[in-house]
Formats: structure tokens, C-alpha cells, sequence
């Protein structure tokens, strides 16, 4: 190993400063998961340029690899050494930034004695961390797709683990090692997946990252009770990873505004560019997609084709036209009007209660207002 890699590892756990995985981010490698060329975002958002070790030398390659970013390692299934000069799309598969990892493995309270369920192993990385504090065998991860889970097992074989790799739907977790202490999801989840509460043990936790088809998001530590039952607040730290494959939303056609009855609406539109009153409009509305025309904020629930609309009118507010069975307008309106009068609070005002039958969050306390999750 290069002491230039063996420097950066150093700095790169100074950088993350953490006690507990200290050790283990000078000790991985990880240049083996990052491997050999990533995918850098372009000023045109969904167009993204290789950046390949063989372009570069060995020193810039290392410097890139150990700096505290996210490098997308897989667009729309395309690796990134596959990929030609470059390719169209979103992300699919990344190495997350090392202190946002580490983030999510101190938010989920992992410690030497327990055993893990990963859902979304990507490059391999985290499982790796893990592997170096708990003991290979202590870990078990599951990928979706068999190209990066088998560009996974390859790296995490060359730094010397063999936890338990699972190629499938992370959102039925993994019974063969069950029960778990700890269940965390590095990619978000719009719901909490049954599987994941029968195969934590009781007084163990669920930490997972939220991301519903509004694109609210909220970061969620839940105890299991043991009888499918999961409850606990989302947690104060901004955290979340891209959306699990199985969890996106439906393709969004396009839209023709202004279709439908017309009102003033009771709330101003832009209220959703903040953060929690976007997830709180996203509670009130979950099977709505938001999108924009021109000064258009539109809602639009595919399934049902019910849309809502709002634009900036000659009063100096707004008027919204709302069409099809889903009110979406009113029940954003009511939800947000409740936000408002609670004094705005962020997402760890709320919590999240899931049983067998049914998943609700609360603001305040499990007995306050509440939104059911889809089922
Ligand atoms: C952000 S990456 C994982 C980050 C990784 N643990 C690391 O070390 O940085 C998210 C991964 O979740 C995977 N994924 C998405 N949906 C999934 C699902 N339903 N089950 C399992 N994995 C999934 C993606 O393919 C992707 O590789």
C-alpha cells in the first residue's frame, strides 16, 4: 500500500472525526472502491464526464478518491468504467461521502457485539468500515443490481472481508442472518418495508433516510418492538441517500396547467423550497409528484391523474385550479396551515409509528395529528 494512500487515509479520518471509526477509515482502502474511473457531474445537470485513474497520475487519483465527496460510481445502470466519454442520467450507484457514511453508522448507534443489515451496498465501502469494527461476520448487505453488487464483492474480497452479500430487493432485507441489532438503509425509503420489523430483534433499530415522491426527505430511527412494530422520532441531522430502486415514483408525463376548478390558494407555494414543509406537504399529499412550468408549481398524482396547479395572480397571491378525485391542493393547504401554526418545526418534531396494518407519522407526540404513510 502507498504511504501517499496511508497519508490521505490519515487526513481523511481527521477530516471525519470520529472516535469510533476512526480506526477503520485509516484502515480501508478505499481506492479498491472507488476503483478504477468515476462519474463527474457536468454544468448540464443530467450529463455526467468518466474521470478515469488511467487519465490522471497516481497521486491525483488517490487525492480524488480520499476527499470527503460522493463519487458516482453508476449512471442509469451504466458503470462508470463502462461508460463512454460521457453518459445521460441520474446516479444509480456512488461511494457516499466517507462523513456522511460514518454519519449514518453513528445515527444508527452500531457498536463492537452487533449484527447488521445493510440495504443498498454500492461500491462496498460502508460494508467494509463495518466489517473492520464488528467483524466480517457480524455484517450482512444486500445490493439490487448484480453489476455493482458483484464490482462490490470483488473490492470488499480484496480488502481482505467476507461478509454476507446478498444480490435482491433490500426492501425484504435478508431472513437467512435474522434476526438483526441493527438495520441501517443507504439507500431512502418511502415507507418502512414490513421485512425490515420481523427481521430486527425486539429493542433493536431501524435508521434509514426517507424520500418520498414529492422529494421531501427525513431521516428515521425507529426501536422495534417485536411484534412488527416499529416507532421513534427522525432524527435532527439533513441526511438522506439516493432512493431506493423499488421506492421511485412512476414516469411523470407532462402536465397542462390550469385545468380544473379555481380559488385563491391559502398558502404561498414557494412555502414548499423549505425543506420540512415540503415533507409535511408531501404527508398530506403522499402520491403526488411536484414539478414546474414556467411560474407554475404543479402537483400530479399519476395514478389517479389528479393535478393541482398554482400561479402568482394580479392580487398578489395565488390561485390554484385542482382536477380529478385527490383534492391534492387542500390537503397540502391544511397540512401546512397546522406546520405554520406549530411554529414551522424541522422533521425531528415528527415520528414515525409503523405496525403490520399500518404506518403513520405524528408531530409532537404518537398521539398528535397524523398522516398515514402509502401503503
Ligand atoms: C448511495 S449507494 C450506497 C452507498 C454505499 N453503502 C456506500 O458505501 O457509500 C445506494 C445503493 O443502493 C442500491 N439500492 C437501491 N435500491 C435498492 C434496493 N431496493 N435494495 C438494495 N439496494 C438498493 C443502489 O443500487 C446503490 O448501489
Amino acid at each position: 500500500m502507498s504511504d501517499t494512500a496511508e497519508k490521505l487515509r490519515r487526513a481523511l479520518a481527521d477530516t471525519v472525526r470520529s472516535t469510533d471509526w476512526r480506526k477503520a477509515l485509516e484502515e480501508v482502502p478505499r481506492e479498491l472502491f472507488v476503483g478504477d474511473a468515476v462519474l463527474l457531474r457536468t454544468d448540464r445537470g443530467d450529463l455526467w464526464a468518466a474521470a478515469r485513474r488511467t487519465g490522471m497520475s497516481e497521486d491525483d487519483w488517490l487525492a480524488l478518491v480520499y476527499t470527503d465527496e460522493t463519487w458516482v460510481t453508476q449512471v442509469d445502470g451504466v458503470l462508470a468504467e463502462d461508460a463512454a466519454d460521457t453518459v445521460t442520467g441520474s446516479p444509480s450507484s456512488s461511494s457516499t461521502t466517507p462523513s456522511l457514511v460514518v454519519r449514518m453508522l453513528e445515527a444508527a448507534g452500531i457498536s463492537e457485539g452487533d449484527r447488521v443489515l445493510e440495504i443498498g451496498t454500492g461500491t462496498g465501502y460502508s460494508t467494509a468500515l463495518m466489517c473492520h469494527r464488528l467483524g466480517e461476520g457480524a455484517v450482512t448487505s444486500v445490493e439490487y443490481d448484480p453489476a455493482v453488487a458483484e464490482r462490490a464483492r470483488k473490492a470488499i474480497t480484496a480488502a481482505g472481508y467476507a461478509p454476507a452479500l446478498v444480490v435482491g430487493d433490500g426492501l425484504h432485507g435478508y431472513p437467512g442472518n435474522a434476526p438483526y441489532d441493527r438495520l441501517i438503509g443507504t439507500c431512502s425509503v418511502r415507507t418502512i418495508p414490513p421485512a425490515w420489523m420481523d427481521q430486527v430483534r425486539a429493542g433493536g433499530t431501524i435508521t434509514t433516510p426517507m424520500w418520498g415522491w414529492m422529494g421531501g426527505v427525513a431521516f428515521a430511527h425507529l426501536t422495534v418492538t417485536g411484534d412488527g412494530t416499529a416507532s421513534g422520532r427522525f432524527l435532527e441531522d439533513d441526511l438522506y441517500f439516493m432512493r431506493a430502486r423499488s421506492h421511485l415514483p412512476p414516469p411523470r408525463p407532462p402536465v397542462k396547467t390550469g385545468i380544473g376548478d379555481a380559488r385563491e390558494s391559502r398558502i404561498n407555494p414557494a412555502t414548499l423550497d423549505n425543506e420540512a414543509a415540503l415533507w409535511v406537504a408531501q404527508l398530506a399529499a403522499p402520491a403526488a409528484q411536484r414539478a414546474s412550468a414556467g411560474d407554475a408549481a404543479i402537483l400530479l398524482d399519476v395514478a389517479t391523474g389528479s393535478r393541482a396547479d398554482t400561479r402568482p395572480n394580479a392580487g398578489g397571491g395565488w390561485t390554484v385550479h385542482q382536477h380529478g378525485p385527490v383534492r391534492l391542493w387542500d390537503a397540502v393547504e391544511d397540512a401546512i396551515l397546522l406546520w405554520l401554526d406549530a411554529g414551522s418545526p424541522h422533521q425531528s418534531a415528527f415520528g414515525l409509528t409503523a405496525t403490520r396494518d399500518r404506518q403513520y407519522v405524528w408531530l409532537g407526540e404518537p398521539g398528535g395529528p397524523s398522516w398515514d404513510l402509502p401503503a
